[in-house]
């Protein structure tokens, strides 16, 4: 059994968004039930859905057969009934059972958040490891919930959510469908084992691969379209990239490095689709260096820094070097530019700016290869010197009066260690970080 990879067949559903707040969420700092269902909308429009009303209830605990209370149930009954819609969106995952019980009380389609995201991924995905990833994590999410979906499997041919087969073939079907898994699984281990190939010769060529990550909508694509001139898709949409992309760029020096967009992050990822998307996050992995992109004028950037930092950190990547940059500055307001991070790991930048992508070449160059600094050293001094040449590359190297003066692009690790030896000599003391006041 394939599940669609396609959305939007008949009538467009017709949406009423729920939201349940539990006691338990509140009290994770990181729950922001606001953002949570404002990012709900967004997520629906992406899928095709046509939103026509939002609630939300505080409730101490899930209920078990209906998830919201059976009072809001009722309440959810008659928001529907009056603005006529044909689907119920629910920003939490739900179980097999509620999403029976619902659906029969109710009589709309029922969809949770996970449905939603892997259906935008079924939309997007391009490139057979994409497709495969998508089905899987479909299947994945699926199976331990087949017999709960029996109707929901059954009725309305078209429309968001994963489709399946009749309650009645439910045997044969999970038995198909593990099937699937194991050959999916196998198809995607070979795309690995071929992307891993690859970037193993891209990494004896000795090529630094460098991996924009970032929330959904950051601005990952049109940086790397704005760097590199790619013929990159950008599009004011959740998850407009799926599959990643890779580009070369030439940096000030002239060396050329491979720069590569990575899938978006969402809060709350479901988890069979960050398990089946591990092959591609493995780009940010492999990385020599992660380029955090953050929309900086977005009210949810907190969290979303968060989320990012908490995939990261599962994928292993949080030890790769950094640079988080924050995008948009230029629809952002004087005060919150203010609040926004410089210097340091962080940059602020508008991927439209040139000035700003100069910024960001010379930044990349510099963490890739070490930053170019000058020294004056008094010629007798030949510990300072030879101390010059272990810290770095020597690039220039003359005689002013009884001084040398040494220019090395240094290894930011050996400088790190051994800098406060030379910070006396040092003439280059530029900061890296402009200020952006040129936006707003
Ligand atoms: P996903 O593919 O969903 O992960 O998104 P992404 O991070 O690749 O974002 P994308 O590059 O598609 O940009 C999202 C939207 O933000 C687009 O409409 C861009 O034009 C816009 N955008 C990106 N960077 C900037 C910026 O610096 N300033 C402004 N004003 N808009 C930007």
């Amino acid at each position: 059994m394939k599940p669609t990879t396609h959305t939007i067949e008949h009538e467009q559903p017709r949406a009423v968004l729920v939201s349940l707040v539990t006691q338990e969420q509140k009290r994770q700092e990181a729950y922001e039930a606001e953002h949570s269902l404002a990012e709900l909308v967004s997520l629906s429009e992406t899928a095709g859905v046509q939103v026509l009303a939002t609630m939300s209830q505080n409730k101490e605990t899930v209920d078990s057969k209906w998830f919201i209370g059976k009072g809001k149930a009722e309440e959810l009954k008659q928001l529907i009934e009056e603005r006529g819609a044909n689907t119920a969106v629910f920003d939490q995952e739900l179980s097999g059972a509620q999403v029976r019980n619902l659906e029969e009380f109710l009589d709309v389609k029922i969809i949770d958040r996970t449905q939603l995201i892997l259906d935008i991924f079924a939309q997007r995905a391009k490139t057979k490891e994409g497709i495969i990833q998508v089905e899987l994590a479909q299947l994945s999410y699926l199976l331990p919930r087949l017999s709960g979906q029996g109707r929901n499997l059954s009725r309305l041919g078209g429309g968001i959510g994963t489709r399946g087969p009749g309650e009645t073939k439910l045997e044969t079907d999970r038995r198909h469908i593990r099937n699937r898994i194991t050959e999916l699984k196998h198809q995607l281990q070979e795309v690995v084992k071929h992307r891993t190939l690859h970037r193993e010769r891209r990494k004896k060529t000795g090529v630094f691969q460098v991996a924009l990550v970032g929330y959904t909508n950051a601005g990952k694509s049109t940086l790397l379209r704005q760097l590199t001139n790619a013929d990159v898709y950008v599009e004011n949409q959740l998850f407009a990239t799926l599959d990643p992309t890779s580009r070369n760029f030439e940096l000030p020096s002239g060396k050329q490095i491979v720069l590569t967009d990575t899938v978006g992050f969402i809060q709350s990822l479901p988890h069979d689709l960050v398990a089946a998307f591990r092959a591609t996050l493995e780009e940010a992995n492999e990385a020599d260096l992660i380029l955090h992109v953050v929309d900086g004028a977005s009210d949810m950037m907190a969290t979303q820094m968060r989320v990012v930092g908490q995939v990261l950190e599962e994928l292993g990547a949080h030890k790769t070097e950094q640079i988080t940059l924050f995008n948009k500055v230029d629809l952002c307001s004087a005060e919150q530019v203010d609040m926004l991070t410089t210097g340091g790991e962080c940059m602020r930048i508008s991927a439209y700016n040139e000035t700003d992508l100069e910024r960001l070449s010379e930044r990349i160059e510099a963490k890739l290869m070490g930053e170019c600094k000058t020294f004056r050293v008094p010629a007798e001094k030949g510990d300072v010197i030879s101390l010059l040449y272990r810290v770095g590359e020597v690039l220039e190297n003359e005689v002013e009066g009884g001084d040398m003066l040494i220019q090395v692009r240094v290894n930011n690790k050996e400088y790190d260690k051994l800098g406060y030896l030379l910070a006396h000599y040092a003439m280059d003391q530029r900061e890296n970080e402009g200020e952006n006041t040129e936006h707003v």
